[in-house]
């Protein structure tokens, strides 16, 4: 090993653990050796299967052609609810704890057995059929599972939009995967504070014919606005709906869910999953990532709006018969110490969080952590941007008591589950490292012109074969997929982040490297920003980059060029930034704007961002060759109106 500061596996959790390090040498190897034999044994292990395949892979990532299990057919909800009803069916199934603490409800694999069916009978007796596609706007509350779970069962694609975008996002994402039903609730509830999620999809489907149901289901009970026949409230349609459902019998191939993610140009992608795979590697990946043994309390406190809510809220938990808590509320009511109390109040052994939540927190002291027992916690996962060793080790030694594993666990929308993670009986720990590939990963570094990269090194990270949860294509634009993710490197999956692998095989990723930002671990494109800020009037161009931000991982950073004859302001700062935020939402709020009389260009035309993000990041001395500049003097400029952060 190395000298970095290194936690060795400690003896009596191999001991305990599903997996030790032969164990995973001995699979990594086999799963990279005979992928075929590999994957048949999982598939058969994690799965109950309807009809078996008839072959295991038959992807070609040259061709931009990715399927698994062809053949076969299964049924989601099927494997995540009624096959542990005989053995468990009172076990809890989901946990929530909701905004206000002590407002808690637990559900069993029976009773969400029930409500998926009821649901899935009242969207067919409004017309949703297989292929059909749905969209889910919903709080963290457990009816957002059930709504998951329901498409799922008939065989609908379910399309979930983030709580917290704006209705003109919610409006193109419908717009964009055809979705005919909206599944919302009158009201979500954080922090105390409502969001007017019904008003909001009110808003984003005026005037679309198309959508001709909208399930609102009644969470703070505050008047909405009401339109019928179109829309019908959540409680009424299950009363009336039987308690039973056939689970549809899906083809592996067959399309799970699209989610939209934001990408380096144009709109958003529609990353599309499909089944058989996408379920496979969730459910793996949750038992072994997370060392998941039965009867053990798990909380991932990510949103169902992400994929992290997708695989490591719903599926993967459910699928492998856990019991999964789902939490409607923040970090910070009613106070910085809710996490640690939820911990205790549910005896939460499995604890995945992202590091801007782990920054903040630690930026509140240790006492609100210290003043809770957190005795149930055995193991603490990470998710969503590279967390700093300081981070990794305050979780460690403070939330963890130094007992806890830590999980940094590397992964995208488009991978569908965890790639590269430690295991907690397997793999040494080093804080900031993501450490080594999950099974069935293969890792490529490559320079910029698509050389591989031996050794420890840093580079471009790739993926060199196709796995079971990659996704299939991007919705209604195949060429697109195969443009963005394989061919810069033809043949190879580029992730778009860079990492370093160190001497150990150890791999650090170094971030985006392209024009994709990560703030508070949500993804956002730079070109997204840019299009909401020159719908403004007084705007003529804008462009965006990220700069470090202590807490939130990158904060935005906007330059702006206004039309000749307008004058800066605050006010027009002030409105800019609300032009973003009802564009794109909230998490995409400027966190600067610096006047631009013009922008670093070259003479093609083309803005040289690099320029910008030296700017931005303050690092003045190393900006660079500028002698390629239509207009060299632009940079000063930039540099003496340099906004303070
Ligand atoms: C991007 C994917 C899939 C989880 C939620 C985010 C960054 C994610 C890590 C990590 C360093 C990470 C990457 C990746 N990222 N996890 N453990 N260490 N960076 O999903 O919105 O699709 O974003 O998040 O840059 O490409 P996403």
């Amino acid at each position: 090993m190395s000298a970095d500061n290194v936690y060795p596996v400690p003896q009596n959790v191999a001991d305990h653990a599903l997996l030790n390090r032969q164990q995973y040498d001995q699979m990594f190897k086999q799963s990279l050796a005979d992928p075929n034999a590999f994957w048949a044994e999982q598939a058969d292990q994690f799965l109950t299967w309807f009809k078996k395949w008839d072959t295991v892979n038959n992807s070609d990532l040259a061709k931009g052609h990715i399927a698994w299990f062809e053949g076969g057919q299964l049924n989601v909800s099927y494997n995540c609810i009624d096959r542990h009803l005989e053995a468990h069916g009172d076990r809890t199934a989901i946990i929530w704890e909701g905004d206000t603490p002590g407002d808690t409800r637990h559900i069993s694999y029976k009773a969400l057995h029930a409500e998926v069916c009821q649901l899935a009978n009242a969207l067919k007796a409004r017309g949703v059929k297989k292929g059909d596609r749905v969209a889910i706007y919903m709080p963290m509350i457990p009816e957002a599972a059930v709504a998951m779970l329901a498409c799922t069962r008939i065989g609908a694609v379910h399309s979930i939009v983030f709580g917290g975008f704006s209705p003109q996002a919610l409006r193109d994402r419908i717009e964009a995967s055809e979705c005919q039903v909206v599944i919302t609730a009158d009201e979500g509830l954080r922090g105390g504070k409502p969001v007017p999620l019904k008003e909001n999809v009110e808003k984003a489907i005026d005037g679309i014919a198309a959508v001709h149901t909208v399930v609102t289901v009644k969470r703070t009970g505050n008047p909405v606005s009401w339109s019928e026949p179109r829309d019908v409230w959540y409680h009424e349609i299950i009363d009336a709906a039987s308690t039973e459902c056939e689970p549809e019998p899906m083809d592996a191939e067959d399309p799970l869910f699209i989610l939209y993610t934001s990408g380096s140009t144009g709109k958003p992608k529609g990353v599309l999953h499909t089944t058989g795979g996408y379920l496979l590697q969730a459910a793996m990946t949750h038992r072994y990532v997370f060392d998941y043994h039965e009867g053990e309390v798990y909380w991932c406190t990510a949103d169902v709006g992400w994929v992290t809510g997708h695989s490591y809220i719903v599926y993967g938990p459910l699928c492998n018969g856990a019991t999964t808590l789902i939490f409607e509320g923040i970090p910070t009511y009613p106070d910085a110490s809710r996490f640690w109390q939820v911990i205790d109040d549910h005896q939460v052994n499995i604890f995945y969080t992202a590091p801007t939540a782990i920054r903040s927190l630690m930026g509140q002291g240790d006492e609100l952590v210290k003043k809770t027992s957190r005795q149930s916690l055995r193991i603490l996962g990470s998710v969503g941007e590279p967390i700093n060793p300081e981070a990794w080790e305050w979780y460690y030694r403070v939330v963890g008591d130094e007992r806890c594993r830590i999980v940094d666990t590397w992964w995208q929308t488009e991978t569908g589950a965890i790639m590269i993670s430690p295991l907690p009986g397997a793999i040494d720990l080093k804080p900031g490292s993501a450490t080594l590939p999950f099974f069935g990963v293969n890792l490529e570094l490559v320079d910029n012109d698509g050389n591989v990269l031996e050794g420890a090194v840093e580079g471009n990270l790739c993926i060199t074969q196709a796995w079971p949860s990659m996704m299939r294509t991007i919705y209604g634009d195949h060429e697109r997929f195969i443009n963005t993710y394989l061919s810069t490197y033809a043949g190879k999956y580029f992730t778009g982040d860079g990492a370093r692998r160190d001497e150990d095989g150890y791999y650090w990723i170094t971030g985006r490297v392209d024009d994709v930002l990560n703030v508070s671990g949500h993804r956002m494109g730079t070109a997204e920003i840019e299009s909401a800020l020159v719908l403004h009037d007084a705007v003529a161009e804008a462009a965006v980059v990220g700069y470090p931000h202590d807490l939130k991982g990158q904060g935005i950073y906007c330059y702006v060029t206004l039309m000749g004859g307008i004058e800066p302001s605050d006010a027009l700062q002030k409105e800019l930034s609300d032009l973003v935020r009802k564009e794109i939402g909230p998490i995409a709020k400027p966190d600067v704007i610096q006047w631009a009389p013009g922008l670093p260009k070259t003479r093609s035309g083309k803005i040289m961002r690099r320029i910008l993000r030296k700017v931005a990041t303050n690092e003045l001395d190393s900006l660079g060759d500028t002698s390629t500049l239509a207009d060299p003097s632009v940079v000063d400029d930039l540099i003496s109106n340099r906004a303070g952060q």
